[in-house]
């Protein structure tokens, strides 16, 4: 049986006022859920007050991005261990505006998941095709290859303590959900490559849905057989649609 997690991506929102009132907001109403993980990942800064609130508690927290360098002369950036020291759990590596705004490329992105990993964090591995690739019929090869990109460099096994985020570009921070149907067939075809390698990996790989999850739509997408919950962007920073999304996943 796998475990849902659901996990709240704040990209670039909040202040310690609002960290602070969502984090309680969350903490209060999540009794009840027992069954589903749950995990913040607020900007790098906040992220000691996500850990000031947060410990004894049942969620946990995370980054959004980490340096691919240990340590040095790298200006600006957030080394793995350092996101450990503030008892981060989680990272997530290769979101899309990481890829197509930042310039993130496979290469890139698996050294990022290979030294989280060595650092003792969970990375959450983010894939998913554009619009324009979805329409071009190559959603396969394109979340193939970025997940091919990890797995032959780092073995399939770097998967067995990892998490994977199908989320489609077209669907983030859009409103236009991909259908169940849509996201089921992705996951499945995720599990499936994993499965080429490792069955039993494959069997116990959580992967995650985001893009427009939201309380009217998390249910029915994390209904599907593979999809194992979410990665909330907009829907995270209000505490009562995350806690609803949370229960949907419980
Ligand atoms: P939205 O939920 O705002 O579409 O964002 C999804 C996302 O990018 C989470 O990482």
């Amino acid at each position: 049986m796998r475990q849902p997690l659901v996990a709240g991506n704040w990209k670039l929102n909040g202040s310690l006022a609002s960290t602070r009132e969502l984090l309680a907001g969350i903490k209060a109403g999540l009794e009840g859920v027992t069954n589903a993980e749950v995990a913040v990942c607020p900007p790098y800064i906040l992220i000691p007050e996500a850990q000031a609130q947060l410990t004894g508690s049942p969620i946990a927290w995370g980054g959004q991005n980490l340096s691919s360098e240990t340590g040095g002369a790298f200006t600006g950036e957030i080394a793995a261990s350092m996101l450990l020291d503030f008892g981060c759990k989680y990272v997530l590596v290769g979101h899309s505006e990481r890829r197509t705004l930042y310039g993130e490329d496979n290469a890139l992105v698996a050294k990022k998941f290979a030294v989280a990993r060595e650092a003792g964090l969970v990375p959450i591995l983010c894939v998913g095709e554009t619009l324009e690739e979805r329409q071009q019929g190559i959603t396969e090869e394109i979340v193939g290859g970025q997940l091919a990109a990890v797995i032959d460099q780092e073995g399939v096994a770097a998967l067995g303590d990892a998490v994977v985020a199908y989320e489609p570009v077209w669907a983030i921070g859009t409103g236009m959900t991909a259908s169940p149907e849509q996201a089921q067939a992705v996951h499945a075809f995720i599990r499936a490559q994993v499965a080429q390698h490792d069955v039993g990996i494959a069997d116990g790989l959580r992967i995650l849905y985001g893009g427009s999850m939201k309380p009217g739509n998390a249910a029915e997408l994390m209904a599907q057989n593979d999809i194992d919950g979410g990665l909330i962007g907009g829907a995270a920073l209000k505490a009562d649609d995350f806690l609803a999304i949370c229960k949907a996943a419980n």
